[in-house]
């Protein structure tokens, strides 16, 4: 589902990308002293701290190589993209024609990727995707030039539908911020629960950043059903949590959902939080050398909690190395560089990630269930989650 772009938007963009075509591209030997790294993310409103964990795993994953790429000490330049789809033709455009830089991270929201793409499918510049999940980027959309760290909608909502089943919930409300990722999420939700012989009763679209919830809330009282399986994340996802249980559902109808619900939330939703299961490509309590490194790590250096945004983070930077690397950090030598990052491997705190065929990751789904305050992980919810890359020629 696109994000619309105003006329104006789209026409700036096409003048901007238009102008950059006369430009000479950033030749390396002209730029072998540093590689700008472009950070288009949230740095304020309700995902302001999913833009801060992913920039800082970053950057903790850059000290690791010593803040230096295929040789090259790195430039960061960041971009408020405020989870904005109308202001991000205008920030892509400030990265990619105005800084000119060699690659273009982030961002978290996908109405903001989806305008995103527009421009860089165009200019071809190295793109890696660090949260944003919406399908079409490596669906439809898809392009050699385009890299996802994170995840799809579907990886993380498709195979939630098995867990309620399996818990014997068959009459599920589903409630979602209403743009491109919680309709996706929705749908992805619906397709594996119906195929499992549920029924949904009701879907609740509430537009985003809106966090007043009441009246849904009395709504689905009313409606009674088994569960409810929601998408929201960041500050507005502690906020629903904490609102569902002082309205005295959390004991009545369990709630579920893809795990953004709980990430990096479970600190301001306190006690509330306890008893939700999600389904997500990460969790916490992953007991292996990896992840423990990591979360110290990223504890000792932001002195917060690691979430999987921050893994996202980590692990784009750690890839991106090693792709440098090879190419001797020439990014001029595009056909290479892309080779290199599709055949990259990391030891993810995540556990095992390959760039499938569309250039998402290939990667585990794991069911977690918030107790005591933390996230604890009940198994697998999907053994290597691939993505179904609806409608990209790369698949094939
Ligand atoms: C998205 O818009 O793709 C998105 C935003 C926040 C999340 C997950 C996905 O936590």
């Amino acid at each position: 589902m696109r994000t619309p772009l105003s006329r104006r938007a789209v026409l700036a963009a096409a003048s901007a990308a238009a102008a950059s075509a006369m430009l000479p591209r950033r030749s390396f030997a002209a730029t072998k002293a540093k590689i700008k790294i472009g950070l288009l993310l949230p740095y304020s409103g309700t995902y302001a701290s999913l833009g801060n964990n992913i920039t800082d795993a970053m950057k903790l994953a850059a000290s690791e190589k010593k803040n230096r790429l295929g040789g090259r000490e790195i430039e960061w330049v960041a971009v408020d993209d405020e989870s904005d789809p109308a202001k991000a033709p205008a920030n892509v455009n400030k990265l990619v024609v105005g800084e000119k830089v060699d690659i273009l991270t982030g961002p978290v929201h996908s109405g903001v990727a989806m305008a995103m793409m527009q421009i860089v499918r165009q200019e071809k510049t190295l793109t890696i995707v660090t949260n944003a999940g919406a399908q079409p980027i490596t669906g439809s959309l898809c392009s050699p030039n385009v890299f996802r760290t994170s995840f799809s909608n579907w990886q993380t909502s498709y195979p939630c539908a098995g867990v309620m089943l399996k818990d014997g919930r068959k009459k599920a409300v589903g409630m979602f911020w209403n743009y491109s990722f919680g309709q996706e999420s929705m749908s992805a939700f619906r397709e594996g629960f119906t195929k499992g012989g549920g029924t949904i009763v009701k879907e609740i679209p509430v537009p985003f950043p809106t966090t007043e919830f009441q009246a849904n809330l009395s709504e689905i009282a009313s409606l009674k059903p088994d569960a409810v399986f929601v998408f929201f994340a960041g500050a507005g996802a502690a906020k629903f949590i904490k609102d569902y249980a002082a309205a005295g559902l959390m004991e009545k109808i369990p709630l579920y959902g893809s795990g953004f619900l709980t990430e990096g939330v479970l600190g301001a939703a306190g006690p509330a939080a306890n008893g939700i299961k999600t389904t997500l490509h990460y969790a916490d309590a992953l007991d292996t050398p990896a992840n423990k490194k990591f979360r110290e790590a990223f504890k000792k250096a932001t002195s917060r909690e690691a979430d999987v945004y921050a893994v996202a983070g980590y692990d784009t930077i750690h890839l991106l190395a090693q792709a440098l690397d090879k190419v001797k950090g020439d990014t001029s030598a595009e056909k290479d560089l892309i080779a290199a990052l599709e055949a990259a491997r990391t030891e993810s705190p995540r556990g095992p990630f390959r760039f499938g065929k569309t250039h998402n990751p290939i990667q585990n789904v794991y069911v977690r269930l918030v107790k005591g305050g933390r996230e604890e992980v009940l198994g697998l919810a999907q053994k290597e989650a691939d993505d179904p890359a609806f409608g990209c020629a790369m698949a094939t």
